[in-house]
């Protein structure tokens, strides 16, 4: 499973980090928002609304 994590990104001597799930409210930040992410399964397709995460069964594209 692929991990979710915010990815580091160096600004002189600071640490900035960038959010990689897309769940942050603070974007292109990371807020710790992916901590919802741990536990998803490979192939699956998930939404998550007010932090409650759901399953999409059939994706509407
Ligand atoms: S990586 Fe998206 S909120 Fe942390």
């Amino acid at each position: 499973m692929k991990k979710k994590k915010p990815k580091e990104v160096k600004v002189g001597q600071d640490s900035k980090w960038m959010c990689m799930c897309g769940l942050s409210k603070n974007l292109p930040f990371c807020d710790g928002s992916h901590k919802q992410c741990s536990g998803e399964e490979d192939g699956k397709l998930y939404k998550y609304e007010n932090g409650k995460r759901m399953e999409v069964k059939k994706p509407i594209f």
